[in-house]
């Protein structure tokens, strides 16, 4: 996100408070519940988003690279590195002097901004074949050096603290300064770390200063650019739970009873050593966003940690009547809250809590089962940008992802192919999804020639045991993937890095099993024997004209779990429809007639029967699904669309793989999806629009999605028949043979012999207006800063109804205190940059994102187009 307003930065500190409330899994206590004692060494951790300075650079402006200072980095990492001998240690000394590092660096000419900030997703696109980032990556502008500065205060209270900096997120190579000190880095882009300021701390103002590269070349998608998520300083005594220093799982569960099992981690960064420690843990409901009352504690446990080491402390409590945790809408989300107390001689010296869930889950030759419940997996894939906003992870935005999805009947999201906020998440447990958490695109062999392969050899290990640390608190995370696609699947070296991989994996959570997205490996294949459960993409179910394998990994492993990592990959653009269609059930999209594809627009038919040459229609994949019941469902590529990927089409910008298009209007397979994962919605969607004025008298199919088994349609009241939709083949109502005529759709369905719903569909009039409309109905927007609304337009005719194939240009603008971050339109052809105020239609529709500056008041949207009526949308910042 680009710059925010001064009166946004001084809000920002009220959002952090409230983004504590419901986000992350360890949380200050501070900042929600009332402090029990007046201990000064009570944790505090403070949002550090507000007030950068930035400064991005194409080429290389400090001599600095990952090599060149990997000796200081590679430490970092240590306390991930299980065998003692193989932890880096640092070099004695500073590595260089750095102008940018330096709290005398005058850094007011660069850009102030508020984290979380993508400093690529602003533009503008890169067009053409020879592009520096091509399609692939978005054709936007991630390469090249980025530097953050800011800087904080240390007051005498903060004496003798451990003083702390977490990074949630930053892409990539991060590089650490404070006070002109190399302190630390990471370079994974996508992992959660912590580096120890302690000894380069000052009282009175600290010089922060953060170093960011990413290559060209380095993704096979887009990776976003900067820190893009959280940064916090927590303040701590030097004994304290150590950094993602909790761990609760449970076993025996049922609604009677729970056993809890908790591990903390008591790390002591002082000089003296700690022989009289008490850990105290008691359990909490988590109720409205809050601790609730308290229903257990863990038995105190006594420990001795001696300086610059760890210990932990292990107990079990056994709960009766536990509140499980389960998946919507079968089950309920319940959520606990543990909060663990460090006691020196009987004071508290630090409180720590974790939000945890009760719930059992097995994985079965038959799929996966939630506190004994199958639970067949209705899941999608979902990269972690948020379309126009970029990377930067922004609350409201993934919240508006995850609630479509849920609405379509998806249960399960893959967070496809690397870790995501930890927001994400927090939200996936409040909202009752399953997660498949995934964390790496490539191991030794590289997909791009700067991707992470290059790094793999010496940051696996950590990369893998901080993920699993940060991640396995969270009930909703059912299962760990530790590779997508890699290129090592059939190789006998890729079978031994498997194996490697999820030995670690089994070391930090016993609990889950581990999988990888195998793509070409058969079961035949060194690794298919190695992994816990049998992950495919696509093959499973068939890819193109090909045949499933889900029966011959079945036969080969009659005992393992088999689903699918990954599957359809489905691909069209919202509201473009094209003939002749095909009369398959899927087809293999290309440019020829009737397969699906507009090479002269790069558009793909919206009659979503077209898939990739290794992909498969939703019908197609249902089939599947359905031949083979013992497989435990499917993650559907994709979601959401996303930045990058454009496939058929690299000269476009974003990807034609997602069910709801990257602006967030929902393609017409949303409703083949919801016809068979939320089947109680009466629901009727008919397509395609019905304005073809060149079409008069041409075959024009109309096809249905709804969960009805019989339906009749009607073109200006005339039955064009009745279709009964026969298992196991027919997932959707065909009219093939359907002669266009202007005038009315009218659709009639029925489930069990009873009317079930119905739909029309008619020829519009002209566009004569432009009618805006919320998200959700949402009239109001939180004024910290920190709070999206998503305002749409469709170009209307007098009636209201949205004219298809009209894309004016529209202007908006904001009155009062608010701003557009954004505008999209969902069309990935469409290079007009992401923050401009001036967009195009596409199908009728566009969508601005607007975000409250700060001050109270109302703010006004307005949509202008020429010789159209002017709209409006007003919010009320509370
Ligand atoms: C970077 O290195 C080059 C050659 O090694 C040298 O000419 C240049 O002065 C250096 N720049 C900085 C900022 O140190
Ligand atoms: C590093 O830079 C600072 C500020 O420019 C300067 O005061 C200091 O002497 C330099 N140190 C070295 C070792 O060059
Ligand atoms: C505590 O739990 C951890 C994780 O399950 C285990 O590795 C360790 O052996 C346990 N320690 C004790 C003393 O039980
Ligand atoms: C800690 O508290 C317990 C119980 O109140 C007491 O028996 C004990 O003496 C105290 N220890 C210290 C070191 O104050
Ligand atoms: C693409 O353009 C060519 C030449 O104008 C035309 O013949 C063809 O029908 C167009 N294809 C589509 C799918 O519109
Ligand atoms: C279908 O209708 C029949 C008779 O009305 C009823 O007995 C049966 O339970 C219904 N089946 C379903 C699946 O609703
Ligand atoms: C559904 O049918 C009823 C009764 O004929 C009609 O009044 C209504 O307009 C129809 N709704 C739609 C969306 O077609």
């Amino acid at each position: 996100m680009g710059p925010n307003s001064v009166q946004a930065t001084a809000h920002r500190l009220l959002v952090f408070v409230l983004l504590l409330l419901g986000s992350c899994p360890e949380v200050a206590v501070g900042a929600v519940a009332p402090r029990q004692n007046t201990s000064p060494l009570t944790r505090e951790r403070l949002s550090l988003n507000a007030g950068w300075r930035f400064q991005r650079f194409t080429s290389n402006p400090d001599n600095l690279s990952y090599s060149k200072l990997k000796a200081w980095i590679l430490p970092s990492a240590s306390s991930y590195i299980k065998d003692a001998s193989s932890r880096a240690l640092r070099p004695a000394g500073q590595p260089t002097n750095v102008t940018y590092a330096q709290a005398t660096f005058d850094d007011k000419s660069w850009d102030a901004l508020n984290l979380p900030h993508d400093w690529a997703v602003k533009g503008p696109f890169y067009t053409g074949s020879n592009a520096v980032i091509g399609g692939g990556m978005g054709r936007l502008p991630i390469q090249g050096v980025g530097w953050y500065r800011k800087k904080f205060t240390l007051t005498s209270t903060d004496q003798g603290k451990g003083i702390f900096l977490e990074v949630d997120g930053a892409m990539s190579y991060v590089m650490v300064w404070l006070n002109g000190n190399f302190v630390g880095g990471w370079p994974y882009g996508y992992a959660s770390f912590q580096l120890d300021l302690t000894s380069y701390v000052q009282q009175g103002d600290n010089q922060l200063a953060i170093r960011l590269e990413n290559a060209v070349d380095s993704s096979r998608f887009y990776p976003g650019a900067g820190i893009y998520r959280n940064v916090w300083l927590t303040k701590v005594s030097t004994t304290h739970v150590q950094y993602h220093g909790t761990w609760i799982s449970s076993r025996q569960v049922s609604e009677e009873s729970a056993t809890l099992d908790l591990v903390v981690q008591v790390e002591n960064t002082g000089s003296a050593s700690q022989t009289d420690l008490q850990i105290a843990t008691d359990i909490h409901v988590f109720q409205g966003g809050k601790i609730g009352e308290k229903v257990g504690q863990f038995p105190t446990a006594k420990v001795q940690v001696g300086s610059a080491k760890t210990a932990s402390v292990n107990s079990s409590v056994t709960l009766s009547n536990p509140r499980l945790w389960g998946p919507k809408p079968s089950q309920t989300p319940n959520l606990y809250v543990a909060v663990t107390r460090v006691l020196s001689n009987n004071q508290t010296i630090d409180e720590y809590t974790t939000r945890f869930g009760i719930r059992s889950v097995q994985y079965t030759a038959d799929g996966v089962k939630v506190n004994g419940e199958r639970i067949y997996l209705q899941g999608v894939c979902q990269h972690h940008d948020l379309g126009s906003i970029g990377s930067a992870f922004i609350v409201s935005a993934a919240k508006r992802q995850l609630e479509m999805l849920q609405e379509m009947g998806s249960n399960a999201v893959r967070t496809s192919h690397n870790p995501p906020a930890p927001e994400l998440l927090d939200l996936a447990d409040e909202m009752g999804f399953l997660i498949l958490d995934e964390i790496f695109d490539t191991w030794n062999s590289g997909k791009r020639t700067n991707d992470f392969h290059l790094i793999f050899p010496d940051w696996h290990e950590a990369d893998l045991r901080s993920f699993i640390r940060r991640d396995r608190n969270h009930p909703s995370v059912v299962m760990w993937s530790y590779g997508n696609e890699v290129a090592e699947q059939r190789s006998s070296s890729g079978a031994n890095t498997a194996r490697m991989l999820q030995d670690i994996l089994h070391e930090e959570d016993p609990t889950r099993l581990g999988t990888i997205a195998m793509d070409n490996a058969t079961p035949t294949s060194a690794i298919t024997s190695v992994v816990d459960i049998i992950g495919l993409n696509y093959q499973g179910e068939g890819r193109g004209t090909g045949q499933p394998t889900f029966p011959n990994f079945r036969s080969a492993f009659p005992n393992k779990m088999i689903f699918s990592t990954e599957s359809s990959s489905g691909i069209s653009t919202r509201g473009t429809y094209l003939f002749p269609v095909t009369s398959s059930n899927s087809a293999t999209e290309d440019d020829t007639p009737g397969n699906g594809g507009d090479a002269n627009n790069s558009y793909v038919s919206s009659y979503d029967l077209y898939a990739v040459s290794w992909g498969a229609s939703p019908d197609k994949v249902f089939v599947s699904q359905d031949k083979y019941p013992y497989v435990g469902g499917e993650f559907v590529w994709t979601g959401w669309d996303y930045i990058g990927e454009p496939t058929p089409y690299d000269s476009s910008r974003s990807s034609y793989f997602g069910i709801i298009d990257l602006a967030g209007f929902p393609k017409d397979r949303y409703y083949l999806y919801q016809s068979r994962w939320n089947p109680t919605v009466r629901m009727a969607h008919i397509l395609p629009h019905w304005n073809w004025p060149e079409r008069v008298g041409l075959v024009t199919p109309v096809h249905v999605f709804s969960s009805a088994d019989k339906a009749e349609l009607f073109l200006n009241g005339v039955s064009q028949g009745v279709v009964n939709k026969k298992a196991p083949s027919d997932y959707r109502f065909r009219w093939d043979k359907v002669t266009y005529q202007p005038g009315k759709l009218e659709v009639v369905t029925y489930k069990n012999g009873s009317f079930w719903a119905n739909a029309t569909v008619a020829t519009t009039g002209d566009a004569t207006q432009l009618k805006l409309s919320s998200y959700k109905n949402r009239d109001s927007i939180r004024g910290d800063g920190n709070d999206l609304a998503f305002i749409s337009v469709g170009v209307s005719d007098k009636d209201g109804n949205v004219v298809p194939r009209t894309d004016p240009s529209i202007s908006f603008s904001v009155q009062g205190p608010g701003e557009i971050v954004s505008t999209d339109n969902g069309n990935p052809t469409d290079f007009v940059p992401f923050p401009s105020k001036e967009r195009k239609a596409f199908g009728g529709l566009a969508l601005a994102i607007v975000r409250a500056t700060g001050e109270s008041g109302t703010i006004t949207v307005t949509a202008t187009s020429k010789g159209l009526t002017t709209g409006t949308f007003t919010l009320k910042v509370v």
